[in-house]
């Protein structure tokens, strides 16, 4: 696939890890698309990476097969070709698992598993239209493997996520098209900040289960994309690569009241 000067785009692009990957992808002199719903942070997001950047406002939750092939013209249009995709765009409904609301289940499973299914699709066609390949990257979660008890429906989308990415993977190579995935553990984005972080509960029960010490930033999740977009990853097919701090691989202790 093209190297220098590739169209990106990126969902979930207003703030947080897609806001980190698409500067990261401009920094390393690709143009992007940046895609989000959240039009006025997503148009100051775009102006601010300058002439390189687009935005393309869409509510993912709806997204059908027209609006996801939408999305591919409008960055061929702006561009004149499609060569990654990072699929990041995500959100979380927390309830205990018994009062799960179904539609908190339903725009979940829409946002998380399906909009990335019909992007991937409606850009993998694109791809294979060009005729040189491409790369996409699905943003996943340890919550892939892990469970919480209180976020049954992202917990699903992930994993959902993991083997989305190993079909699209096994799908797509063939054309050299490589499709991997990336599951982050606790990342210091502005919502993470806002929320977990400020309790000093939940951030004792974050950090015991993060060997690191501490929790990632949102570059440490953009530099593990532009491996995986990069030519360093050209064998790299179907995989999901955690930037946890050491999470996944501890087999940590649960505490047992008195
Ligand atoms: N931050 C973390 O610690 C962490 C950990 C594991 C996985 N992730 C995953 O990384 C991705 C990004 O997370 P983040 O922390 O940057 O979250 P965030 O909430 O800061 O950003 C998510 C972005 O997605 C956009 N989005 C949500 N619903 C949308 C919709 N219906 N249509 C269009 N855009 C929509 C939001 O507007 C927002 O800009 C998500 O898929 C998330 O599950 C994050």
């Amino acid at each position: 696939m093209r190297q220098t000067d590739r169209a990106v785009i990126v969902t979930g692009a207003a703030q947080g890890l897609g806001l980190a990957c698409a500067e990261r992808f401009i920094a390393d002199g690709d143009r992007v698309m940046l895609v989000d719903i959240k039009e006025e942070a997503l148009l100051a997001a775009a102006d601010r990476l300058g002439d390189r950047a687009v935005a393309h406002v869409v509510d993912l939750a709806s997204l059908n097969a027209d609006s996801a092939a939408a999305i591919v013209a409008s960055c061929v249009e702006a561009f004149g070709r499609c060569d990654v995709l990072i699929n990041n765009a995500g959100m979380i409904v927390q309830a205990d698992f018994v009062d799960f609301p179904e539609d908190g289940f339903d725009k979940t499973l829409a946002v998380n598993l399906k909009a990335p299914f019909l992007l991937g699709q409606a850009v993998a066609r694109q791809m294979i239209d060009q005729g040189d390949g491409g790369a996409i990257v699905n943003m996943s979660s340890v919550n892939a493997e892990l469970a919480i008890p209180n976020t049954v429906a992202y917990a699903c989308s992930k994993g959902g996520m993991k083997q989305l990415t190993a079909v699209m993977a096994v799908g797509l190579i063939p054309h050299g098209i490589r499709v991997n995935a990336i599951g982050p553990g606790t990342i210091l984005t502005d919502m993470v900040r806002q929320s977990v972080m400020q309790s000093d509960a939940a951030r004792q029960t974050i950090l015991s289960r993060t060997p690191a010490g501490r929790c990632g930033e949102p570059s440490e999740v953009a530099s593990v994309a532009a491996f995986l977009c990069g030519p360093d990853a050209s064998y790299v097919v179907g995989q999901t690569i955690y930037p946890d701090g050491g999470r996944m691989v501890l087999n940590y202790t649960v505490p047992v009241p008195e």
